[in-house]
């Protein structure tokens, strides 16, 4: 069973300045709700029981935010506020399955998830990128079903344009039927002449265990960060089964300024 998920927040947000040069990306509202919010809802409505969140020094906010109790405390016993009571108890439930682990230099996302090898019980876990918003549909929950169903690796992905393919880490396919497909390989951000497909890897994937002893060994890749996508690659290439999956839901890129924006605007109508 799939207990365990791994969000990795070390990154800096460059994308987003000058906003991030004081508030975590992951903190920045979406509608009225931080971000990293709609993605631990995500989590607990597909049965997760612990939530792994890779923070820096420089985000230390991140973790204020889930541990402020002093000043809750304060303000309650001042106002009984039904809203903030409400707040706080919303708060302290995310805090029950959160737990912090740090990278404190931004050595890329498979660097990062090194970080929690040692945290990582089951042979699965899932791994959620925190720039990418998936809403009418949680994609996690899609995910966990097909890895229940082919006892395989999974991970999410979409059709991009073609001019867009150098964004993403980039698919090589077998197709096995409407909405998912082997994976024949993958390439982390090719130039547009040798990407292998349109099919994108979206940010949530469920990755084996065996992945930290590849990632311990992952010679730096694309602008010198330990990629995951590449150790990926070296399980693929070493006969290991992992599926992509088209989900259905509606993706929202919240880690641009235009995507961001229009994400709240996106889930203000819901
Ligand atoms: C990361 C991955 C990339 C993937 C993308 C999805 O890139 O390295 O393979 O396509 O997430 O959002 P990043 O967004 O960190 O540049």
């Amino acid at each position: 069973m799939i207990k365990q998920a791994i969000i990795p927040l070390a990154g800096l947000g460059t994308r987003l300045l000058p906003l991030t040069s004081v508030i975590p990306k992951e903190l920045l509202p979406i509608n009225g709700k931080p971000g990293l919010e709609y993605i631990l809802d995500e989590c607990i409505k597909s049965g997760i029981t612990q939530v792994i969140l890779i923070i820096s020094k420089k985000k230390m906010s991140i973790k204020k935010y889930f541990y402020n109790d002093n000043f809750y405390k304060n303000l309650i016993k001042k106002k009984k506020d039904k809203r903030i009571i409400m707040e706080y108890k919303k708060i302290k439930k995310y805090r029950k399955i959160i737990k912090f682990v740090y990278q404190n230099s931004p050595r890329g996302t498979g660097d990062a998830i090194l970080k929690c090898e040692k945290l990582i019980k089951s042979n699965f876990f899932l791994m959620l990128m925190p720039d990418d918003l998936i809403i009418k549909n949680n994609c996690s929950k899609s995910l966990i079903f097909l890895h229940n169903k082919y006892k395989s690796s999974i991970i999410a992905s979409r059709k991009v344009s073609k001019d867009n393919v150098s964004r993403w880490g980039i698919f090589d396919i077998k197709k096995i039927n409407k909405n998912n497909f082997m994976i024949k390989d993958v390439i982390e951000k090719p130039p547009v002449k040798s990407a292998p497909s349109r099919y994108a890897v979206i940010g949530r994937y469920i990755l084996p265990k065996k992945i930290f002893k590849i990632l311990k060994k992952q010679k730096p890749g694309k602008n010198g960060e330990i990629h995951i996508t590449d150790s990926i690659r070296t399980l693929i290439l070493k006969k290991n089964r992992f599926i992509g999956h088209i989900f259905s839901g509606k993706y929202l890129d919240c880690g641009s300024m235009k995507g961001y924006i229009n994400s709240g605007f996106e889930i203000s109508k819901l």
